[in-house]
């Protein structure tokens, strides 16, 4: 892959995909700037240089058409006072407006195009939609590591047009970072997973297996695993479809390296609302209730196996934090991560709600790398590659623009 500081970008429009998808309150506010901020450095890069910037994003998951509430439009103020500029805005990312505009386009100045999501193309990886945003720049830049495990048209059909196709600064950060916790990691390296769905995470706890010590399971997706051991569940999340999966996943690291840790007492309540909360043993769960948290013996074996782990990556909260009742597993594991960085630990957090809880509880900066990859942070863990890397990798067939 080639890097943004391979070529002197005095005079080019750089095309660049970055991941601009944050979450907004009501107001449209950003409530994360996690995102926003990791993309500085290939933008500043580029600016410093005299080069222009072309940028492209998604916001959320419109159906194919316009929404007000995940225009791009309400980023366009943090970044102007992010970059010291002012920010050209196209309200369609492509068509008659966008092309002016980025023909106008004078050396240091930044246009930014409407969600691209708002047209089906995008999703649907069309090459006619990619060819259209193609055509607005000179070099195409991939800066989106979070986006990056999507075959949409901005990130695997549009470099496929330039013959000059970088990996942005936090491309090659995030890689970095993950590669060197996966191929040097001091020991014992601990894995820590939680949040709702279980699906998404198979393939990394097979990948991590013979890579890790423990893997500590938390969050709704632990339920499955204990449903799969015969444990009594109640309420609480399960996804019946993967107690096959969970089962096998369980029986095959009884042969590995990593000792996959469940949570032996669970925070229940009748329903994630109720704040009349009781600790049971979670394999004993009745009928009536849902667990919402690790317990306090669960917190106690995590924190210790954490502090006396070198490597700890953790995605996904232990349970539901957003209610202060069940807030109290995933804090007490996310300072106990911060207090391992302050002894030297590799510590590597990421996804959207691991985030938002580190927000939360007030611990950013307390963290060795914070990744701005949910999915495709999962997706390199498991595979050391993602399309969109792939796409910058690989030299173009057909250049039309070079
Ligand atoms: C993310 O939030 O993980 C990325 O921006 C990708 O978003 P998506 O899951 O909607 O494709």
């Amino acid at each position: 892959m080639k890097t943004i500081d391979e070529i002197n970008w005095k005079g080019k429009k750089a095309l660049i995909r970055v991941d601009f998808n944050v979450p907004l309150d009501d107001q449209h506010r950003i409530l994360d700037h996690t995102r926003i901020e990791g993309a500085m450095p290939t933008l500043e890069h580029i600016l410093d240089q005299q080069g222009s910037i072309i940028l492209m994003s998604h916001l959320g998951r419109p159906k194919g058409k316009y929404d007000e509430d995940l225009s791009l439009k309400h980023v366009v103020q943090e970044l102007e006072k992010r970059l010291n500029r002012s920010v050209k805005f196209a309200p369609d990312c492509i068509g008659k407006e966008a092309q002016d505009k980025a023909r106008h386009l004078k050396n240091g100045e930044v246009l930014l195009l409407e969600n691209l999501r708002f047209h089906a193309g995008e999703r649907e990886g069309s090459a006619a939609f990619a060819g259209e945003l193609a055509s607005l720049g000179d070099a195409y830049v991939n800066d989106a590591f979070g986006a990056s495990h999507r075959r949409h048209a901005s990130i695997t059909e549009v470099p496929k047009y330039f013959r000059e196709k970088f990996g942005g600064e936090l491309l090659e950060l995030e890689m970095e970072k993950i590669d060197l916790l996966l191929e040097k990691p001091k020991a014992p390296v601990t894995i820590i997973l939680g949040g709702a769905k279980i699906t998404d995470k198979i393939g990394t706890i097979e990948a991590l297996l013979d890579k890790a010590n423990y893997i500590l399971i938390g969050g709704g997706m632990a339920y499955t695993f204990i449903k799969a051991q015969e444990g009594q569940i109640g309420k609480s999340l399960v996804d019946e479809n993967q107690l096959e999966v969970a089962r096998w996943l369980l029986n095959k690291s009884k042969r590995s390296k990593a000792r996959i840790v469940l949570p032996v007492d669970s925070v229940i309540s009748k329903s994630a609302e109720d704040p009349k909360t009781r600790v049971v043993a979670s394999r004993e769960i009745e009928d009536d209730f849902m667990g919402g948290d690790i317990g306090p013996e669960t917190r106690r074996i995590f924190t210790e196996i954490i502090a006396r782990s070198n490597t700890i990556f953790w995605n996904g909260p232990l349970g539901i934090f957003e209610k202060e009742h069940f807030q109290e597993g995933t804090q007490t594991i996310a300072q106990a991560i911060a207090d391992a960085t302050g002894r030297d630990a590799y510590t590597l957090v990421g996804g959207g709600d691991t985030t938002a809880s580190i927000t939360r509880f007030f611990l950013q900066g307390s963290f060795w790398h914070v990744s701005t990859g949910g999915g495709a942070l999962l997706e390199y863990m498991e595979k050391r590659e993602l399309p969109g890397i792939d796409a910058v990798s690989v030299p173009s067939e057909t250049v039309l623009f070079s």
